[in-house]
């Protein structure tokens, strides 16, 4: 509610917050009999019919975790939650957010009526073309880069609306409203406000700037190694006097349009310690310094908050003795910590019941995610 507030008055005009309320109503209601002359790939709300006319937004968005929004971390739970259907409602509002989604997951059936049988599995396709872009079986989409005529257009053509252009567009999901679940004052999820208090607004870039860029649909983030890498750099500077090796690694949020990271489950992991003539590490050397917004399992608190802010940056400081050959620095992007844990010990304590071998492939894939953002050797003696 305080959000849309929010929106309404720094936009100046509520018919365009209306706007965005309307498209944003979850779960998003049912599309309906699909109107006369639609072909069956036309009423289709499966991404596979979309991308039969529009195949670069589906291989982008087919690469994206938009595609695996209802991956088995997601589903692994939702099994185990299905006679809550409060609960289950609540997680698809932002995972598959289409009533055709959660009645299918369940019913275990598509309603009845819809007119595309082939759609089987649909709750599967998560955060799909038809959740950000159809209404009633109407396509909504940003003002066409080239205008064409509408004739002949299929699906009946579509409605320009100016939202998809704007960071307000992503905040449903990506943004808890400041009266929803907050931590020392800062709601769970608080990307878009990061993003309000930043100097990217006033420079004109919006979250579909860095994460669509070209209009595409690749929406990369923390876990990918390149795009994090676009977005953070990191300096390390290291001075030897006499037996002392002093120095300091200093990460820098220079691209990432909010927090780095924004969310409270990556863990970013700077590791300095000095490594002897055969590159092994020497004990009593090692430094390290964490960065994240670290919660225990029932997000009851914060323990710590050290993210780094919009072109903010964060300095780890080394003091040691001289011991070794040379200065190894490494940052490692754990971008699953969080999950790591949780699904550890849900299947420690049971919890895990119907959904347990999801769980488990959910617990493998959080463990495979991790990479080195960068590293460095730096020579202590000449
Ligand atoms: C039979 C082919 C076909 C299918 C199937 C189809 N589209 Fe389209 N769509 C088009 C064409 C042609 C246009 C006109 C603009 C263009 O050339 O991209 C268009 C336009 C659009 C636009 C407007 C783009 C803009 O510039 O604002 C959106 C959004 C859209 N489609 C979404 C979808 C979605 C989502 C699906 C699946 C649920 C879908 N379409 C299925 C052919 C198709
Ligand atoms: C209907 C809800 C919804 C909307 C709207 C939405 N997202 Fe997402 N987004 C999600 C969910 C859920 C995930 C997590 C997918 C997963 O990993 O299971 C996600 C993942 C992402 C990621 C990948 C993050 C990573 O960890 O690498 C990025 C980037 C992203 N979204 C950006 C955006 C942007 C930009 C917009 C607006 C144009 C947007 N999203 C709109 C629900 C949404
Ligand atoms: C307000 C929107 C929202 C709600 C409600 C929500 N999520 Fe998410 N969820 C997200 C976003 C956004 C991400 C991606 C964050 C990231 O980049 O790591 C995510 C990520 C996840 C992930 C990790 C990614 C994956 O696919 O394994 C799991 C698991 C998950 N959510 C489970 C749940 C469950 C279970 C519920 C209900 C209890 C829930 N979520 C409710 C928005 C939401
Ligand atoms: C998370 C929300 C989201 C999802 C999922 C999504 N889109 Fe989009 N789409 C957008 C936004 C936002 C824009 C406008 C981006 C901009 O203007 O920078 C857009 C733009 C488009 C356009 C216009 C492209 C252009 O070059 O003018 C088409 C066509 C389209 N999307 C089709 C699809 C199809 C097909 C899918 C599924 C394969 C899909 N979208 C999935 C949010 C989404
Ligand atoms: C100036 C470019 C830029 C802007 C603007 C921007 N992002 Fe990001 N985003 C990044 C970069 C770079 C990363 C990877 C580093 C990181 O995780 O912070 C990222 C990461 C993410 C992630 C991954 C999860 C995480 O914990 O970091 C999500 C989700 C996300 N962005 C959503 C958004 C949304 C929603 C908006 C708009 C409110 C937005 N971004 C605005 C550049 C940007």
């Amino acid at each position: 509610m305080t959000l849309l507030l929010l929106v309404s008055s720094l936009w100046g005009h509520t018919s365009f917050a209306t706007t965005l309320e309307r498209h944003w109503e979850r779960p998003i209601a049912f599309q309906g009999k699909p109107p006369e002359g639609f072909s069956p790939l036309e009423a289709s709300l499966n991404p596979k019919a979309c991308g039969t006319c529009h195949p670069i937004q589906f291989v982008d968005w087919q690469g994206a975790l938009h595609s695996r929004s209802m991956g088995p971390g997601v589903v692994g739970q939702l099994m185990d939650l299905r006679e809550d259907v409060q609960g289950v409602v609540g997680c698809m509002t932002c995972h598959a957010p289409m009533d055709e989604q959660i009645d299918e997951f369940l019913d275990g059936r598509l309603p009845e009526g819809v007119a595309f049988p082939d759609d089987r599995g649909l709750y599967l396709t998560g955060v799909s073309c038809g959740v950000c872009h159809v209404r009633g079986h109407v396509r909504y989409g940003p003002e066409p880069r080239i205008r064409r005529p509408m004739e002949g257009v299929p699906h009946g053509g579509f409605k320009v609306s100016r939202i998809f252009e704007e960071s307000r567009f992503c905040a449903p999901c990506h943004q808890f409203p400041e009266d929803g679940y907050s931590l020392n004052g800062k709601p769970l999820e608080n990307t878009y406000r990061e993003w309000l208090e930043s100097p990217y607004p006033g420079e004109g870039k919006t979250c579909q700037s860095c994460h669509m860029p070209e209009r595409r649909h690749t929406f990369k983030g923390i876990h990918d190694p390149g795009f994090t890498r676009k977005g953070v750099r990191v300096e390390a500077r290291v001075d030897v006097e006499g037996e002392k090796v002093a120095g300091v690694v200093r990460v820098i949020n220079e691209g990432a349009g909010h927090y780095f990271p924004t969310y409270v489950t990556p863990l970013v992991v700077v590791r300095v310690y000095q490594v002897d003539m055969e590159g092994r590490a020497i004990d009593g050397t090692f430094e390290e310094g964490k960065i994240g917004r670290y919660l225990p399992l029932d997000l009851s608190h914060e323990i710590f908050d050290t993210r780094i802010p919009p072109k903010g940056s964060y300095d780890l400081e080394y003091r040691r003795e001289l011991k070794g050959r040379a200065l190894k620095v490494e940052v490692t992007v754990y971008p699953d910590e969080f999950y790591t844990r949780f699904y550890q010990s849900m299947l420690a304590r049971g919890l895990a019941r119907r959904g347990k071998a999801l769980i488990e492939e959910a617990l493998r894939n959080s463990l495979s995610s991790p990479y080195i953002l960068y590293q460095e050797t730096i020579p202590l003696i000449p």
